[in-house]
């Protein structure tokens, strides 16, 4: 059964950049299959795992309803889509990929959201670990398509303004009743200037912080992937050791 870590946080805090870490450090621990799951409309998951191209669940979910009649006779509908739904998932070198796009059709949240409740279980089921990029901010709590996760990680700016909105997110997660097991505070760009009682006041469990690391600015402007990233760079460090609280089983 999969272990889900699942990233929030506000918009730029580096959600992405940390789940890529994660997924990097669990591939290259070879401790079990990892699924690398997308589920930010405007996904770069992919990129900053160095995935050129791949399909997406929205724009599959949208041909399916652009040709109803597509549907092989003798299959129901949610058999069909759950074979199509796996064409979204990418084998890449060491993990899986899913990315989860949005569908433009109107009306499709809540079908899709429901189906992504189905898929997920089904998941459970076939991955060690499950990482989950979502979008910034709260949309995706209230919408709940991922409504469970072993580990919450909040990513943060070590800013007194970045530290109140994980505290919002953390407690919008709790009153939507989210079943987390962990819940983390990560700083990421730590620059020395930590607002203690601030941290505290997330309510969350302070796992540690990630340096600002020059090599991940490179990396970014160049368009290349976390594998690019060489072992002794600070964050990966970093992630490594704050890491083994994350995933840990108990
Ligand atoms: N520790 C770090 N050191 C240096 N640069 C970083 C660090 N963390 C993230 N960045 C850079 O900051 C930018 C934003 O990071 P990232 O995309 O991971 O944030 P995000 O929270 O996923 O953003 P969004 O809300 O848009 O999804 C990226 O260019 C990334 O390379
Ligand atoms: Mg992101």
């Amino acid at each position: 059964m999969a272990y889900i870590i699942a990233l929030a946080g506000k918009g730029g805090t580096g959600k992405t950049t940390t789940a890529a870490l994660i997924i990097r450090v669990l591939t290259e621990k070879k401790s079990g299959s990892v699924l690398a799951v997308d589920a930010d409309p405007n996904s770069n998951l992919a990129e900053a795992l160095g995935v050129k191209s791949t399909a997406n669940l929205g724009s599959i979910l949208d041909q399916i309803s652009a040709q109803p009649d597509k549907i092989p006779a003798g299959m129901t509908k949610e058999r069909f889509i759950q074979h199509q739904v796996q064409t979204a998932i990418s084998e890449e070198d060491g993990f899986d990929l899913l990315s989860m796009g949005r569908p433009e059709g109107p009306g499709c949240y809540c079908y899709v959201n429901n189906l992504l409740r189905g898929l997920m279980s089904n998941l459970i089921d076939n991955y060690d670990y499950i990482v989950i990029d979502n979008e910034a901010g709260l949309e995706h709590l209230s919408r709940r398509t991922s409504r469970q996760a072993d580990a919450l990680l909040v990513v943060s700016d070590p800013t007194s303004i970045g530290l109140k909105s994980a505290q919002r997110i953390f407690e919008l997660a709790k009153a939507l009743k989210f079943e987390v097991k962990k819940s983390f505070l990560l700083v990421n760009r730590f620059n020395q200037q930590l607002h203690n009682d601030r941290i505290k006041d997330t309510g969350l469990e302070y796992l540690g912080n990630l340096p600002l690391d020059a090599q991940v600015e490179k990396l970014s402007l160049a368009g290349k992937s976390i594998f690019d990233l060489a072992a002794a760079a600070p964050v990966l460090v970093a992630i490594s050791e704050l890491g083994e609280r994350i995933w840990k089983r108990n």
